[in-house]
């Protein structure tokens, strides 16, 4: 999975590509002038050191011709220094615009991400509200389609940022921004927040999944409905046990009477690559980690303990891993 590296010069994406494009033109020119310095610097020193070294006459009477070969270097140098920054300021400038057209707005696909202390809420906007539906850190978008990104704050202010995918955007609280994001070729690309919002800003991670128009259209479609009905007696007890703890307070489970969106939606929990906002895979094991102490996994977050009996935290994660 080398695509899911975070690199902004490993880019996937139009807007990726203009940073990246930037980004070399910059190193290239940048090179070039440091490297043409330290030769003119070499130069100038071993000239001096075969000059006299104790000869402390005053020069009174500059030759004219050295004079005028002097001046015409200092010019020519500020005359090419003030080109190098005219050139970046065109470049800089024009993928500032390429990067901030609307184009996603046309095509429909609308994603509200909503940064928490420390996660990310995702909700697929549609026209059409039985599509509509609300996850959790990991965003899925078909290739080769601009997506709108709506990006606010619950509480403070976090960075929206997928480096292969586009640059970074604030969420900021009262107020919504809009970035959109396209990626090229099908990957797992991982973003993460880029603002530091308190003691787990560096566990406030998320995924990307670019997938051909069809299996997006299949996860969608899974997505947009209701939770599955648990079909096992310990399904059945896990569920139980969901709705009479805690849990029942902060999450919600459509098709339940769980609706609280404190936390994380975890009707299709169990659809989800990781858990905790991409600090843990989403195996049973971290499931149980996560849910019987989440506070030793990501001190300070919002998640309390949980002291169940140990069959029904066996049910709950029977329960809680049916939820595909
Ligand atoms: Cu959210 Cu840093």
């Amino acid at each position: 999975m080398t695509e899911g590296i975070q690199n902004a010069l490993n880019s996937a994406g139009p807007q990726a590509d203009n940073i990246a494009g930037l980004w070399w033109l910059m190193f290239v020119v940048c090179t070039i002038v440091f490297v043409l310095v330290m030769i003119a610097l070499l130069l100038a020193i071993k000239k001096r050191t075969r000059e006299p070294q104790f000869d402390s006459t005053p020069i009174l009477e500059p030759q004219p011709d050295q004079e005028r070969r002097r001046r015409n270097v200092v010019v020519t140098c500020v005359a090419i220094t003030a080109i190098v920054l005219f050139v970046f300021l065109i470049a800089s400038f024009s993928a500032g615009r390429s990067m901030s057209a609307q184009t996603a707005s046309k095509t429909g696909l609308t994603i509200d991400v909503t940064g928490f202390q420390w996660w990310w809420e995702i909700r697929y906007q549609d026209v059409d509200a039985s599509n509509i539906f609300t996850t959790a850190n990991e965003i899925h978008i078909p290739v080769g389609v601009p997506v709108t990104l709506n990006l606010r704050a619950n509480d403070v202010i976090h960075s929206f940022w997928v480096p292969n995918l586009a640059g970074k955007k604030d969420l900021i609280p009262g107020k919504a921004n809009t970035l959109w994001i396209q990626a090229n070729k099908p990957g797992v690309y991982r973003g993460q927040c880029a603002e530091y919002c308190g003691l787990q800003h560096a566990h406030m991670a998320f995924w990307v999944v670019a997938e051909s128009q069809e299996q997006f259209n299949a996860w969608r479609q899974n997505q947009t409905q209701t939770s599955v009905t648990p079909t096992t007696d310990s399904q059945k007890r896990g569920q139980q046990v969901f709705l009479s703890s805690t849990c029942v307070m902060c999450h919600t489970i459509n098709g339940t009477p769980a609706a609280s969106n404190v936390g994380p939606n975890l009707t299709h929990i169990a659809s989800r690559n990781t858990i905790a906002a991409a600090t843990l895979s989403n195996t049973r094991d971290h499931l149980y980690q996560w849910v019987k102490d989440s506070q030793s996994v990501k001190p300070g977050n919002r998640m309390p303990q949980h002291n169940l009996a140990e069959a029904d935290f066996q049910a709950l994660l029977d329960y809680l891993q049916s939820l595909k």
